[in-house]
């Protein structure tokens, strides 16, 4: 049985360069960003020291074994065992879509994406020149659900690509096999490719079931790409790493267009830290978990018990709860408010979809005590 992993008390946190412990005063509460509050697991550290102590601090060539340790990893967690010969290095998932993008379209074609999604989604989307186009999921309270009519329009309007946000981020939801097999059938209808941002998938908590995209139908391998990195579920953002996958010889053709470039400006740490976490994290992962199934449970009932008026979902997996603040007056901008009368720094909902101006998104990658601590200080702006 794994043992709960647990979060680094706040004033050991406080001294992290991180960029979500700079970025505010030391008086604010900081749960944006998405990155756990945890020391990463033994076997990473182990394997990163070893590559410092014999100042194996080079560039990032051929590293085989990390697919080959995705392979097994993603063949025993979901049962998908992924062609080794059609995975790619890419710096990071960002950098991976942007440029995956850019080598299936051309400039001001059409791509879509789900909001309310991922922000940095939006910019990617621009980055790569495209015209984006969003369809919002449907919304009901806080259940999310794709809304197959508004796909197939937007598809037939002359879609090129479609960035896939699975699981979820921020609705906090997974798609299920008839959802992703729907999608993949009108892909191929209106010869659109599929996108799929896996980066969360790790971090599911059962019993909900993750797919792979690349794994619900031999349709799906022909229109979609896998775009995944151990760094959201192992916490390794910073070491910039992140594998492109494809299932198809055509797509494989396409995408094997990109310049020769790319593949170096990933990071040989990210490397090591991903073949070390999908190799011998399993243990550490199923401790994380625990510790946020926990979180989103304490959430659950702090907000039955003290806010009962805030909109909450229990997420299906990782540690970004989407909060519908609506009801609780907090003014123009309840972020802002959050930040100026609580000292609670959270994300806006604003920035994963217009509409959303009265959510945030709140990180509970991290200990009980702290998200006691930032219910407390939304309390202080009632
Ligand atoms: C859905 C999604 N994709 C990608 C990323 C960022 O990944 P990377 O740092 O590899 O670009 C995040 C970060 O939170 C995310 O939520």
């Amino acid at each position: 049985m794994a043992e709960a992993v647990q979060a680094f008390p706040l004033a050991e946190l406080r001294k992290r360069k991180s960029v979500k412990w700079r970025n505010f005063p030391a008086d604010v509460l900081p749960l944006p960003i998405a990155e756990m509050d945890f020391p990463i697991a033994e076997p990473i550290k182990a394997a990163l020291r070893d590559m410092i102590d014999r100042s194996d601090t080079g560039y990032l060539g051929p590293f085989p074994e990390m697919f080959e340790a995705f392979q097994n990893f993603s063949q025993t967690k979901w049962g998908w065992k992924p062609d080794l010969n059609q995975m790619r290095i890419a710096t990071d998932v960002g950098v991976g879509s942007v440029e995956v993008i850019r080598t299936l379209i051309n400039p001001g074609d059409k791509v879509v994406l789900n909001s309310p999604v991922y922000d940095n989604m939006w910019r990617w989307i621009t980055e790569a020149k495209a015209e984006l186009v969003d369809v919002p999921l449907k919304e009901n309270g806080m259940e999310y659900s794709f809304d197959f009519e508004g796909l197939e329009r937007a598809y037939s309007s002359g879609v090129k690509v479609h960035l896939l946000c699975s699981p979820h981020n921020p609705a906090g939801i997974l798609f299920t096999k008839e959802d992703q097999v729907q999608i993949a059938e009108l892909a191929k209808k209106y010869g659109v490719i599929v996108i799929s941002d896996e980066i969360h998938a790790a971090l599911t908590f059962p019993p909900h079931k993750f797919l792979p995209f690349l794994s619900v139908s031999e349709v799906a391998k022909e229109v979609g790409i896998c775009v995944t990195s151990a760094s959201k579920a192992f916490n390794l953002a910073g070491l910039k790493c992140a594998m492109i996958i494809t299932e198809n010889e055509a797509l494989k053709a396409r995408i094997n267009t990109m310049p020769m470039s790319f593949a170096f400006r990933a990071s040989l740490f990210g490397a090591v830290a991903a073949t070390a976490a999908y190799n011998d994290g399993r243990d550490w992962l199923d401790g994380a978990l625990k510790t946020l199934d926990q979180n989103r449970l304490l959430i659950r009932t702090l907000i039955d018990t003290k806010i009962p008026a805030i909109g909450y979902r229990v997420p299906d997996f990782g540690y970004l709860a989407w909060l519908d603040l609506s009801n609780l007056g907090l003014g123009e901008d309840p972020t802002k408010t959050l930040l100026e009368q609580g000292k609670l720094a959270v994300n806006s909902g604003v920035v994963y979809s217009p509409k959303h101006r009265n959510h945030v998104r709140l990180n509970y990658g991290t200990s009980g005590e702290i998200i006691e601590e930032a219910f407390n200080r939304i309390l202080r702006c009632l």
